[in-house]
Formats: structure tokens, sequence, C-alpha cells
């Protein structure tokens, strides 16, 4: 599937965004784990979590839904219901059904294998297969367990405690998991904070995780109970309508119901300094979780430096910022964040490549990219390299852009955010 953009007049109007990917993926996982009833209202249909409950239900978890609303419920039973699974589980594009699913596969007492796309089998797999064979799994695979398909014979774990090398939800996640499943203690250290949803969403389900910094422990054999979760809007899917209204002269959208966790809002920040006119409002919390509206209004930008401990908190967002950098006076710079290269495509290539046919300079860095701002854009041909993110950051480019933007291969955009094109559509002012 092609995708067409033409620049509208403005963007305008209020809207909300489907539900938080990861967050729904960990409702799906904790609901299975759980003693009783657990349901789910806003979970995200993609592809990614559709793929996780796909996979807990080949482990005999039972589900009702998720019907057109996005409300699923997961009938839990404990983690002692989930059966050995009789066929090869397909994680298909998601990351963090693959990692998070790993840690719950090592600690059950079952053999399973666990496999994905074209792009999920070359993503490094050997940070978590390699503590987690140091809790006790036994997990074979290519290049000595790094890389997909994963065979895994679980049971019998230890509790371990971990320093990771890399900030990595996805990694801390699995190992929590499999320490919830573990004997003893589980105890992880990240360099700098990633995002805590497992942490928070553990003890909404009345798991006790203590947090000391940026190290987390948990004690094995703790039960879990059924809750009822509102997913909040996911940040990283609102954050392309954010850029959009940012950059296209005359906007002013706002994006309701947008969850805002410390660990994840570092596109607000940076927008923000970079001068956009970002406002929010209407604070609450859903489900142990900060959430709020995010109002936009066109501004001029100017670039920034971004790297350290900001770089978990937007790591999804960089395809995007480096379209806001594109549009912005002055030169965006973003470093520490060499984790780009093993996302979904290599996201320093495939930007800096697909943001050069709009007639913009930039540049991949070892460990980031260099974006020179402050040139009008054209409308380029460009593709999407299967990755759903870096489809949407060039539809926003085009947003910007003189003339007509064709994104080839969009269908991917449907891994995290259906309905994208007819949310654009309903904000765009002709
Ligand atoms: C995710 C964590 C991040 C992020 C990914 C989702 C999660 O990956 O890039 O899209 O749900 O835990 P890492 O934890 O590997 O950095």
């Amino acid at each position: 599937m092609n995708l067409e953009i033409t620049p509208p007049r403005a963007l305008r109007g209020s809207t909300t965004v489907p539900g938080d990917k990861s967050i729904s993926h960990r409702a799906a996982m904790l609901g299975a784990l759980a003693e009783g009833e657990t349901l789910i209202e806003n979970f995200l249909m993609g592809a990614d979590c559709l793929a996780t409950i796909k996979c807990l239900a080949e482990m005999g978890v039972s589900f009702t839904g998720p019907d057109e609303k996005g409300r699923l419920t997961v009938h839990g039973r404990g983690p002692s219901a989930l059966k050995e699974p009789g066929d090869v589980l397909d994680a298909g594009n998601s990351g963090t059904t693959m990692r998070l699913l790993l840690g719950i596969l090592a600690g059950l007492p079952f053999f399973s294998v666990i496999t994905g796309d074209a792009s999920l089998r070359r993503r490094p797999m050997k940070r978590v297969t390699a503590p987690l064979s140091r809790m006790g799994a036994r997990i074979w695979g290519r290049r000595e367990a790094s890389l997909a398909p994963l065979a895994v014979q679980g049971g019998a774990l230890e509790g371990c405690s971990f320093s990771l090398p890399v900030a990595s939800a996805q990694v801390k996640s699995a190992l929590l998991l499999a320490g919830l499943l573990a004997r003893g203690e589980t105890r992880v250290v990240e360099p700098v904070p990633s995002r805590d949803h497992t942490e928070r969403m553990l003890q909404f389900f009345g798991v006790e995780v203590i947090k000391e910094g940026t190290a987390v422990t948990i004690k094995g054999g703790q039960v879990l109970t059924g809750r009822r979760i509102m997913v909040p809007g996911d940040i990283s899917s609102a954050a392309f309508l954010m850029v959009a209204a940012a950059v296209v002269p005359g906007s002013d959208v706002t994006i309701r119901g947008v969850g805002l966790n410390p660990t994840r809002d570092g596109i607000v920040d940076v927008l923000k300094a970079m001068g956009a006119d970002l406002e929010i409002t209407n604070r609450y919390r859903l489900a142990n979780e900060p959430v709020g509206d995010v109002r936009v209004r066109h501004s001029r930008l100017r670039g920034v430096t971004v790297g350290g401990d900001m770089i978990p908190r937007l790591i999804d967002e960089i395809p995007v910022l480096a379209v806001a950098g594109a549009l912005a006076e002055g030169e965006l710079v973003v470093r520490d964040a060499a984790e780009l290269k093993v996302k979904e495509s290599n996201r320093i290539d495939t930007v800096v490549q697909e943001l050069r046919k709009f007639g913009v300079e930039a540049e991949a860095l070892p460990d980031g990219l260099r974006v020179r701002g402050g040139r009008p854009l054209t409308g380029a041909s460009c593709a999407s390299h299967g990755d759903h993110r870096i489809a949407m950051a060039m539809a926003v480019a085009g947003l910007a852009a003189r003339g007509k933007t064709v994104i080839q291969d969009a269908g991917c955009i449907d891994v995290s955010f259906p309905g994208f094109t007819g949310i654009l559509g309903s904000l765009r002012v002709e």
C-alpha cells in the first residue's frame, strides 16, 4: 500500500490516538499471569499487540475480544495454567512481544519455539537470552542464541542480580517477568532509566516491586490479581501529530488522553526546548500511569542537541524529531543513540536516507545523526523500509513539503498506529 501526502493549509482540531503499544502488550501479558479477569479498555489493535494475544492464546490463555472499541478481557488462571504451545509462536514484527515473552517462557516448565518476521529475526536477542540462561533457562538459537527463531526449555529459574550494559525496557521487563516466576529475588540495574511501565503495572496488579534509583528488585512467586485497565493514548503515536502541528503553518491541534509517563515524555521536553508552542492540560491518572491532553500550535523551531539520559525517554520519537529538525532553524544533533541501529530498521541510516530525498542535509553519526534545518522541503518518493515509524515520520515531512510525497509500502503503519491516515485527514484544513 502506498500513502500519498499533500501539504494541507493547516492542521486543526482535537483528536485521540490509539492505546499505548508498550502498555497494551504488558496488560495482555500480566492479565494472562494473573488470577481472575482483567478487562483492558483502549487496547491497541495494532499488529504488534495482536501478535502478543495470539502467542498467549497458543499457550492456553483465554480471551474475549478485542472488540471494535478495543475492549479485551483476559481470563487469567495464574502462571501454572499456561501450557506448552503446540506450534511455533510468531511475534511478527514485534520486539516487545519476543523479548517479554522470552522472560515468561523461560520461567515456565515446558519447551517452546518463538520466531518473527525478517526484521525481527535480524534483531539482537542475546541481551535477553544470556541473562535468562544465567537464571537457569536453556535457550537455543542461531549464533549462540543471538537470533530468532529461539527454542526455550524453561522452568526452575533462580533469581539473579543483573547490571545491564544498555538501557532497555524490553530486557529489564523480560528479566522482571522471569524473576516473578523464579525462586528468590531478581534485581536489575540499568545505566540510565528506561520506560517503567512493567514496574508500574506489576504494582497495579498487586505485586511488590522495589525501585531504588535505576535498580528494580522483585521477589518470585508473588500472585497477580486481575484488574481493570484503561490504556492511555500512545505518546509515540501522538508525537507524529505534535510535530506535524508544530511544523505546518496555521496549525492548532489538541490530542486528548495521551500517556505522559516521565520515562516516555522526552519528546515534550525537546519540542519545548526547540521553541514549540506546546501546552499540557487536564492531567489525570489511568492504571498507575499519568495522562493529559497535549495542545500544539505552529511556531518557529530551532535545532538542539539531544543525548545522554534523554535518549531512552524519546528513543522511538527520534525519526519524527529528525523531521522537526529538518524544518527548524540551525542544526539538530542526536548522540548516544546507537540503539537506533537495532530497531525495526537501522533508524540512523533509514532516517538520513529518506530525509535526503526531501532535499534535507542530513548525516549519520556513529551513535546518532545530524540534520541541518532551515531550507524548504520538496515532496519526495520515500521507502518505509518496512518500519512503521519511518513511514509516519516521512508522512509528517510530506505535510510540510512543497508538492506531493509518496510513502511506498506504508501498510506497516498498522503495526502501531492503525487509523493514522484517517486522523490526519480529520485534522486537515484545505
Ligand atoms: C519498548 C521498549 C523500547 C522501545 C520499543 C518498545 C517496550 O525498546 O524502543 O519500541 O515496550 O518495552 P528497548 O527497551 O529495547 O530500548
